[in-house]
C-alpha cells in the first residue's frame, strides 16, 4: 500500500478515461454554444458567505461544506455548486441581459461517498440571468435533453414540478407541516428531524415507512397563485411542443432551497435511486437579490459527470475516445534522426510517438505495438545512409496498398522527402 492516496471520495481519472471526460466537456459546450451560451470560469474559492446565501436548510450549505479560514482570517469554502459564483459574478460584473453562460468544473461536497457520489466530483451546467420567460425554461430544459441525446443516452426520464411563488410555497409548507404533525408518530425518525429543518425535502424521502403519508399529503399545485399556474403550464406546453417527453412529480423537490416556480430533474434509468440524479435544475429568481444585486430571474441546470458517464458505462455508449498516435518512429541508428522524424511528422499534422533509451529494434517495436499507432517509420544506420525510412504497417491496422507491386500489409522504403506524402495517403 503506497503511503499517500487519494483522499475518500476523490479519485484520479487516468488514461483513457480522462479523454472521454475532455470529450464530455466538448460535446456540452458544442451543444450549448449553438444556443447561444458562452463560458464563464469562476475561481474554485468564494466567501463563505455567498453559498450561506444558498439557504440555511440546505444540507449542502450547513453539513457539506469545505469552509476553512485562508492565511488572511478570510473565512472562504469550496465551492459545492456554481450557480451561486455565477450570480455573484453577474453583481460583481453587471453585464448585459439575458446573461447566458455555461461551466464546467468541480465542486466539493463533504458527503458519504458511494458509487456515483463523490466529495469532489465535477458539474456541466448553463445558467440564464434576467429573463422570466417560461419558454426560456423549456430551452434549459431541451438542451439538457439534447446532451443527453448527444452522448448517445437512451434511458433518461425527465420530471418537471413548479414549486410556485414563494408565498405560494410559505402557504403550502405550512400546510404540509400540519399534514405530517397530525401523524408524527407514522413518520420515520429521520423524516420526523427533517419536518423540523426543511418540511418540503420529507417529500423527498425514500423510506418507505414514509411513502403513505408522502402520497396523502397536500399537494402544492392546489396552492399555486394565478401567475405561477400559468408559467408552469406555459413551460409543460412548450415542452410538448418541442417533443420532448416529460413526467410532472409533484414531490420532486431537490436538494437546494432556491428553487421557485420550475424544478426538474433528469433521472438515469439504470442507476441506484440514491444516486439516480444525473442532472437536474430549476428557476431561481431570487438568488442574484440575495447576494446584494437587483431583482433578477435566473434558470438553468447542472449535469454531474461522474453520474452520467456511469450511466453511459451501463448503457454502453459514448465510450472513451481513442489516445493512439498515427505514427510511431523507431530508430536504431541511436543519433537525432528519431528527434528530426518525429519533430516533422508532427509539425505536419500527424499524431506522433517514439521509444527511448536506444533500446533495440525488438523492444521498440513492441512499444510501437501498444501505442496503437497505424504505422512505424524505421530508421536505421543503413537507410540513413540511403537517404530513405522503412515504413511498416502495423498489426491491425489494414493499410491500403499503394502502388501496383506492394502488396498489403508489406513494409516498403520511402526516400525521406516524400514521407509526408506517402503518410498522408495511408494514416488519417
Ligand atoms: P444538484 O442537484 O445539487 O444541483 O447537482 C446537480 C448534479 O450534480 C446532480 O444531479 C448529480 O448528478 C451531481 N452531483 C451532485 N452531488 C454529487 C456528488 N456528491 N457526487 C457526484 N455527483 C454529484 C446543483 O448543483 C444546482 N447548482 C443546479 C442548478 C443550476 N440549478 C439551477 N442552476
Amino acid at each position: 500500500m503506497p503511503e499517500f492516496q487519494t483522499s475518500p471520495g476523490m479519485r484520479d481519472i487516468l488514461p483513457p478515461e480522462s479523454a472521454r471526460w475532455r470529450r464530455f466537456v466538448e460535446v456540452f459546450a458544442a451543444t450549448v454554444e449553438r444556443a447561444g451560451y458562452a463560458q464563464v470560469i469562476s475561481p474554485l474559492l468564494e466567501d463563505l458567505g455567498v453559498f450561506q446565501r444558498l439557504g440555511e436548510a440546505t444540507d449542502v450549505v450547513t453539513k457539506e461544506m469545505y469552509d476553512f479560514h485562508d492565511k488572511g482570517g478570510r473565512h472562504v469554502a469550496l465551492r459545492p455548486e456554481l450557480t451561486a459564483s455565477v450570480c455573484r459574478a453577474f453583481v460583481e460584473h453587471r453585464p448585459l441581459t439575458p446573461w447566458k453562460v455555461w461551466y464546467t468544473g468541480s465542486m466539493f461536497r463533504y458527503e458519504k461517498p458511494q458509487r456515483g457520489r463523490y466529495r469532489q466530483f465535477d458539474q456541466v451546467g448553463i445558467e440564464v440571468l434576467g429573463a422570466n420567460d417560461p419558454y426560456l425554461d423549456v430551452e434549459v430544459i431541451a438542451l439538457g435533453w439534447e446532451f443527453y441525446r448527444a452522448l448517445g443516452l437512451q434511458q433518461v426520464n425527465l420530471l418537471v414540478n413548479s414549486l410556485g411563488e414563494p408565498a405560494d410555497r410559505a402557504r403550502y409548507v405550512d400546510a404540509l407541516k400540519a399534514h405530517f404533525e397530525a401523524h408524527i408518530d407514522a413518520l420515520s425518525p429521520e423524516s420526523r428531524q427533517t419536518l423540523q429543518k426543511n418540511p418540503l425535502r420529507v417529500l423527498d424521502s425514500k423510506r418507505e415507512q414514509d411513502a403513505p403519508l408522502v402520497s396523502a399529503a397536500p399537494r402544492l399545485v392546489d396552492f399555486y397563485s394565478d401567475e405561477a399556474g400559468t408559467h408552469f403550464e406555459k413551460v409543460q406546453e412548450g415542452l410538448r411542443a418541442a417533443g420532448i417527453p416529460f413526467t410532472v412529480s409533484s414531490t420532486l423537490v431537490r436538494g437546494l432551497d432556491y428553487y421557485r416556480y420550475t424544478t426538474f430533474e433528469y433521472q438515469g434509468g439504470t442507476l441506484d435511486s440514491a444516486q439516480n440524479a444525473l442532472g437536474g435544475g430549476g428557476r431561481y429568481d431570487g438568488l442574484v437579490e440575495a447576494l446584494g444585486g437587483p431583482a433578477t430571474a435566473g434558470v438553468g441546470f447542472a449535469l454531474g459527470l461522474d453520474r452520467t458517464l456511469l450511466a453511459c458505462d451501463d448503457e454502453r455508449v459514448f465510450a472513451p475516445p481513442s489516445n493512439d498516435v498515427d505514427v510511431f518512429v523507431v530508430d536504431t541508428a541511436g543519433g537525432l534522426e528519431a528527434l528530426h522524424l518525429t519533430g516533422e511528422l508532427r509539425a505536419a499534422g500527424f499524431r506522433v510517438d517514439r521509444a527511448y533509451e536506444n533500446r533495440s529494434m525488438k523492444s521498440q517495436m513492441k512499444v510501437a505495438d501498444r501505442s496503437g499507432a497505424a504505422v512505424a517509420v524505421i530508421v536505421g544506420s543503413d537507410e540513413i545512409a540511403a537517404g530513405v525510412v522503412t515504413v511498416r504497417p502495423m498489426r491491425g491496422h489494414d493499410v491500403p496498398a499503394h502502388g501496383e507491386s506492394v502488396p498489403e500489409r508489406t513494409q516498403q522504403r520511402v526516400a525521406r522527402p516524400d514521407l509526408i506524402t506517402h503518410l498522408r495517403n495511408i494514416v488519417q
